[in-house]
């Protein structure tokens, strides 16, 4: 069949049981708008158009979805599945097949709409799924000879008709033309007094044209989010999906169960990620990549043999060799460590880079800093990168030694091979190769009194 495959995806409804602002397609699984998935996936089967009906909050919506091309298509007014479906049809030609896909089930998996695609022969076809609780959904009514007959939605349902538990996912594939035609003849005589979609099942049968139907293998990738309580469930079914998917890849989860993915991870072999873990927007984890518990990751790219050891928080952050971070570490936007190096617990780094086989590893600042190789960062040194008003940089050359509790006043220069004394506070630029130490002298006072518990400090008589 070379039939042209259109999408149309439902998008217009308010989400009023969520009782929220946002406009309900924007609600986030995973960490971002839920229709993003839906239109990666529906990318992925590489159609003639992509058109998203939108209505309440149409211009969020379309901000969210950022460059994608899409045909939006406003619904001004909601008036029904079977209504929004109508207002993409003009831009649809008669030789196209129309695959319609619901804004809030955003995480149907791809080979199921493969197996769609695959009906598309058939004039009408449908996707249902089976469920012990079909409460909300429309029923598939089927005749005698077990063809479909109608769909009853759940509002307008008998108690008989209740009992039915093969209900439609809301994916629905029809030839444009006789989909033109259909939802010309529908009507809102219902409940809900809307054009309903479902209603062209009845007017296929009676036309006695084929119906196909695809029983979905897993009906918890098929739910829908109309409130908080379906999109925690949909959320902990993403967080499962991704955590097969990277166990697929060869990454070893000490807990499925406890892993957040909330964006785009790419693993190498033989990563290992233990529990609670977090990781956001787009990471990339090289092969033996090791995380510790608690390890919270966003936007990083970690090369092979980097460990990550428990609760260090990591942001906008590239490892380009194996190197050693935490406990306790919190590494900021434009961190970089190169092979060997080390940033240990209570440790903070921003706009850094730390040369291969670098040492910070305790209690630390490194702002604005170019740190060069073999460097040894003494435990509670800081770089006084802010002056109240501008950021300034601190550079540090090759094989330096700072000692513990030393400020670098920055804009400040440490040549190559220094060594800075302990306790320093360095103002001006330091010379390579030598020791230069900033630091009062210190003084014993002889004979000096420890002060006693509750006598007066002067106890010579005067008031
Ligand atoms: C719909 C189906 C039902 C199916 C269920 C699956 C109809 C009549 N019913 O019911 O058979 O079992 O989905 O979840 O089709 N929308 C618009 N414009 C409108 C109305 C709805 O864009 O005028 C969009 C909504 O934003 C939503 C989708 O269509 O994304 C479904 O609408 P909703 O009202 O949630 O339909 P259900 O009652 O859940
Ligand atoms: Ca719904």
């Amino acid at each position: 069949m070379s039939q042209q495959l259109h999408i149309v995806i439902l998008a217009a409804g308010e989400g009023t049981r969520m009782k929220s602002h946002l406009p309900k397609v924007l609600h986030r699984i995973g960490g971002r708008p839920m229709i993003t998935h839906l239109l990666e996936t529906a990318g992925e089967l590489e159609p003639e158009a992509v058109h998203v009906v939108i209505g309440s909050g149409a211009e969020e919506v379309r901000k969210a979805c950022g460059e994608r091309e899409v045909n939006w298509v406003l619904q001004a007014e909601r008036k029904g599945t079977g209504h929004a479906v109508m207002q993409a049809m003009p831009d649809i030609p008669d030789e196209a097949t129309v695959m319609v896909l619901l804004g809030d089930h955003p995480l149907i998996p791809l080979s199921v709409l493969q197996d769609m695609k695959a009906q598309a022969s058939a004039p009408l076809a449908i996707l249902t799924m089976e469920l012990d609780k079909p409460k909300g959904y429309g029923r598939i009514e089927r005749d005698r000879t077990g063809r479909i007959a109608s769909i009853i939605e759940d509002k307008d349902a008998t108690p008989a008709q209740w009992a039915i538990k093969e209900v439609n996912t809301g994916i629905i594939m029809a030839h444009a033309r006789e989909l033109r035609r259909w939802l010309g003849m529908l009507d809102c005589d219902n409940r809900k007094n809307e054009y309903y979609l479902t209603d062209i099942f009845a007017m296929a049968h009676s036309e006695g044209l084929e119906i196909r139907s695809v029983l979905a293998p897993d009906p918890r990738d098929l739910q829908g989010a109309n409130d908080r309580r379906q999109l925690a469930a949909l959320e902990q079914r993403y967080r499962h999906q991704s955590a097969v998917r990277l166990m697929k890849e060869g990454v070893q989860l000490m807990d499925p169960d406890r892993i957040d993915i909330r964006g785009k991870v790419e693993a190498g072999a033989d990563v290992v990620i233990d529990i609670n873990v977090v990781l956001e927007g787009t990471v990339r984890l090289g092969d033996g990549v090791a995380l510790g518990p608690g390890v919270v990751i966003k936007d990083c790219k970690l090369a092979a043999g980097t460990r990550v050891h428990a609760h260090s928080v990591l942001e906008g952050v590239e490892t380009t060799g194996a190197c050693d971070i935490g406990p306790f570490a919190r590494l900021r936007q434009g961190t970089e460590l190169a092979e060997g190096s080390r940033v240990g617990n209570f440790v903070e780094v921003k706009n850094s880079r730390l040369g291969a086989g670098s040492k910070a590893s305790h209690l630390s600042y490194i702002g604005d800093s170019t740190v060069g190789e073999r460097v040894n960062i003494g435990a509670g040194t800081i770089t006084c990168n802010y002056d109240g008003a501008n950021k300034h940089k601190t550079q540090i050359g090759d094989d330096v030694f700072i000692g513990s509790g030393t400020e670098l006043v920055a804009p400040v220069t440490i040549g190559e091979g220094a060594t800075i004394g302990a306790g320093s506070t360095i103002t001006k630029n330091a010379p390579p190769g030598e020791l230069t130490v900033s630091r009062s002298r210190q003084a014993t006072i002889r004979g000096w009194k420890k002060p006693k518990k509750g006598v007066p400090e002067s106890s010579d008589g005067e008031d």
